[in-house]
């Protein structure tokens, strides 16, 4: 007699990667009831609400690593929850988490807003602690180390258009629109770079660097280093290059990092060092975007309403990237 236990791990392992779009499709559709009603909060907590109850559903004993803040901050999510139905039972699970990326642009109805999360064996994630990171990706099919954010931000994109083998001001990079950004905005105008900036969301922004059709090659600017994570783990399911490095505004967020385990703070961060072994990364909509479309609901010619969803899930292991669209009942 062969022994399956092996085969059959594996099976598990795979309907875990679908049963993570449930996850996000939970808060995509709460907090898609707040879009445009101008409450951020509301529409953050809705999703935190349903995310919550979702993992409850899942075979998995999972840890919060990335959530909502720490336990004092957060009622729900929060840093070193424990999470999932099988508590001391089913597998351990690292789980980095953003319910509602953009509480901003949900509650004034912008694009690109998403629920996103990020699952990965335990210790796969970093732990990183809510400070801006310094941000740089590249989408895939690039030789390695193209990318660098020990050079400038010239030379940078020259190496990607010699790379693609167009000119530097052919290059289109997304960059978060902040004052903070000015003078990154004006370099990269002087080079003649389009310059596509985005009022929030930066994890799309990433992400984005990986579809041909937006156009976008590079991304650049600080962002939330959570945040940062999620778009890493992404990125190692689907391919491309990021360097990030922690940006400190003063000592309490230095010793938040120092808690956190972190102690080269100068250190620059690459996909497998935010985003490690095997790992699963799944989004849904909330509102319309570049990248997924928002939270929809219909109503049927013959009776009855649905919401529908769309939603990504990728798997590092396999690099197999799903689209998943929803329909759900809401008679
Ligand atoms: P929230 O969903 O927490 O509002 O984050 C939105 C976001 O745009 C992130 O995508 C990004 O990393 C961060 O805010 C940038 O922070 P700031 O608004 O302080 O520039």
């Amino acid at each position: 007699m062969t022994d399956k236990s092996a085969d059959i791990e594996s099976v598990l392992d795979r309907v875990l990667v679908l049963e993570m779009v449930r996850v996000t499709e939970a808060a995509a559709i709460a907090a898609s009831k707040l879009i445009g009603r101008g409450d951020e909060k509301a529409a953050d907590a809705a999703a935190v609400e349903a995310m919550r109850e979702a993992f409850d559903t899942l075979y998995i004993d999972g840890t919060v690593v990335i959530g909502e803040g720490e336990r004092d901050e957060a009622p729900m999510l929060y840093i070193g929850e424990k999470v999932g139905g099988a508590p001391g039972k089913g597998p351990k699970i690292d789980i980095a988490l953003d319910p509602l990326e953009g509480t901003t642009i949900c509650a004034k109805a912008g694009p690109n807003s998403l629920a996103v999360l990020a699952a990965a064996e335990e210790g796969g994630l970093l732990n990183a602690p809510d400070v801006y990171m310094q941000k740089l990706a590249v989408g895939p099919g690039y030789p390695e180390g193209v990318i660098s954010l020990e050079k400038s931000v010239r030379e940078n994109v020259e190496a990607v258009a010699a790379a693609k083998g167009v000119q530097p001001n052919e290059i289109n990079v997304c960059v978060l629109d902040r004052p903070r950004h000015a003078e990154l905005i004006a370099e990269l105008r002087e080079i003649g770079c389009g310059v596509v900036l985005i009022g929030d969301g930066d994890v799309a922004g990433v992400i984005a660097t990986t579809d041909q059709e937006t156009t976008i090659d590079m991304y650049m600017g600080s962002g939330g280093a959570p945040e940062g994570v999620l778009a890493a783990a992404a990125l190692r399911c689907v391919g491309g290059q990021f360097n990030g490095k922690l940006l400190f505004r003063n000592d309490d967020e230095r010793g938040r990092a120092r808690k956190w385990g972190i102690e080269d703070l100068d250190r620059i961060y690459k996909l497998e060092d935010l985003a490690s072994g095997d790992c699963i990364f799944a989004a849904t909509g909330v509102t319309e975007g570049s990248l997924l479309a928002g939270v929809k609901t219909l109503r049927r010619p013959a009776g009855g309403s649905v919401m529908t969803t769309e939603s990504v899930v990728m798997r590092a292991s396999s690099g197999t990237v799903r689209w998943v669209k929803g329909e759900h009942r809401i008679d």
